[in-house]
């Protein structure tokens, strides 16, 4: 039993209610963003750790969450907030490291490519979707669905004309993005397959090291940016819609 949680308790819920358990979930390989509606034990299971290993470790974050600040919970802002919040750091971050990402990947290419070129190649090819994906997915939400987002929330603050869709409901634009952030999900996985978990071959140069270390930062961040969106501001932005009239 760790503050309430069990087994059963899904792993967004966690997350959700403590945010200071986010570390250790990433650490521990527990996938919280796309597949957070999955019970603790099967997805401690699906990532090879005992789940009483994982209640034991979300305690001692709790414990230690008490005397530091050091994760924001997001339950309590506007989607606004929320969704501003999530364009100043998560997208502007991507928008930063993709394409020096792909720089440094090029640079390592060209000087391990004799005996690292097959596993780089695969790299390289996962990287650029990745990036061709997330740069399309990023400008869909900050010209779709965020500013729909802010409008509804706009509407029901301070009333006014009811902001339209035109592509229906916000549940439509949310469950394109969802399943996008599936995709990335997925390439994310491929990557951390390909390059062994981030375990640099013998022989890498300091190129290679700046890679994998921001391969791993970037995973890390992509994967709170999409708890942040699935698991908070999409539930706050349906519930908001659902309170605006027909
Ligand atoms: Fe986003
Ligand atoms: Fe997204």
């Amino acid at each position: 039993m760790t503050a309430g949680f069990t087994g059963n308790t899904a792993v967004k819920d966690i997350v959700v209610t403590h945010p200071e358990t986010r570390v250790v979930l990433e650490r521990l390989g527990i996938d919280y963003c796309c597949g957070g509606k999955t019970p603790l034990t099967q997805a401690a299971q699906h990532a090879g750790v005992s789940v009483d290993q994982v209640l034991a470790e979300l305690d001692r974050a709790l414990e230690a969450g008490r005397s530091s600040d050091s994760a924001e919970d997001w339950t309590a802002a506007s989607a606004t907030e929320l969704a501003d919040h999530i364009e100043r750091t998560h997208h502007v971050f991507m928008k930063e490291q993709l394409p020096r990402l792909v720089g440094l990947l090029d640079k390592t290419l060209r000087a391990h490519g004799p005996r690292h070129g097959d596993m780089l190649k695969q790299l390289q090819h996962s990287l650029t979707a990745l990036r061709t994906d997330i740069e399309l997915h990023l400008a869909k939400e900050e010209q779709i669905l965020f500013p729909f987002i802010r409008q509804i929330e706009a509407w029901q603050q301070g009333g006014g004309p009811v902001p339209e869709m035109h592509c229906g409901t916000v549940a439509n634009p949310i469950g394109q993005m969802e399943f996008e952030h599936d995709q990335a999900g997925e390439i994310l996985a491929r990557i951390r397959a390909i390059t062994s978990d981030f375990r640099l071959p013998e022989d890498a140069c300091e190129t290679f090291r700046a890679l994998y270390d921001g391969l791993r930062e970037m995973e890390s961040d992509l994967h709170e940016h999409i708890h942040l969106e699935n698991n908070i501001l999409f539930p706050k932005a349906i519930e908001v819609e659902a309170q605006t009239p027909r």
